[in-house]
């Protein structure tokens, strides 16, 4: 993925149900397209093969399980998001913790079939750990702000700017993203001032009464 890159989770809000998923992932094609500036959706699973079809900025999965093909009932694995349309999986996500062991092999899983990853974590020290799996990219996301009115721009900057020093530290190839509670183009713009190469978002976007007035925001500084 181009960087600096805004990526907009759609989780399992109400309002990407079904088909829903497609609107939302084709108001960010479109303001990808008119700006030039790299989006990719997260939608949820079962939107996953039907949003891929439909645009062609990256569809990543919102998650996926170190499971082999197989006997593996209701496990997601890399081969059936590939085959979905994914490029990509978040992993780790605050709402879809993992254990380090497995975190490690769905990273290595990932690479072997070719699949981006963007390792959510919560601190300096849990992103200097995921750096040494050597994930894509690292998005830290403190969780008491995730889904808030505040942005973790605003409310907590060095918990951005000391994850992307340690990130470094660790592996200077690893982009990090930033999230929580962004919202508006100013907590991007700042994000990337931070050092972030782009943001991870939701609730700004999917909960918006126009999603595509709030992706033009986004991306005004850039
Ligand atoms: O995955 C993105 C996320 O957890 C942040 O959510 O709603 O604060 O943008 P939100």
């Amino acid at each position: 993925m181009r960087t600096p890159v805004i990526i907009v989770n759609f989780k399992a809000y109400a309002e990407v149900e079904g088909d829903r998923s497609i609107g939302l992932a084709e108001a960010c094609q479109d303001v990808s397209d008119e700006t030039g500036v790299s989006f990719a959706v997260c939608p949820p699973i079962t939107s996953l093969s039907a949003v891929a079809k439909a645009v062609t900025i990256p569809v990543m999965a919102q998650h996926m399980d170190p499971r082999k093909p197989g006997a593996a009932t209701g496990w997601t694995t890399p081969e059936l998001i590939k085959a979905a349309g994914a490029k990509g999986t978040l992993l780790n996500h605050s709402e879809h913790r993992m254990v380090l062991a497995d975190l490690a092999l769905a990273i290595q899983m990932a690479k072997e079939k070719g699949l981006e990853c963007c390792v959510c974590t919560d601190t300096e020290a849990t992103s200097a750990a995921a750096a040494s799996l050597a994930p894509e990219f690292i998005a830290v996301e403190p969780p008491e702000l995730i889904g808030g009115d505040v942005s973790v721009t605003d409310a907590k900057p060095e918990v951005v700017s000391e994850a992307v020093a340690a990130v470094r530290r660790v592996d200077e190839d690893i982009k990090v993203l930033c999230g929580a509670g962004v919202k508006t183009g100013r907590d991007v713009a700042k994000a990337v001032e931070l050092g972030a190469s782009g943001v991870l978002l939701a609730s700004g976007v999917v909960k918006a009464k126009e999603p595509r007035k709030v992706l033009l925001d986004l991306v005004q500084f850039l």
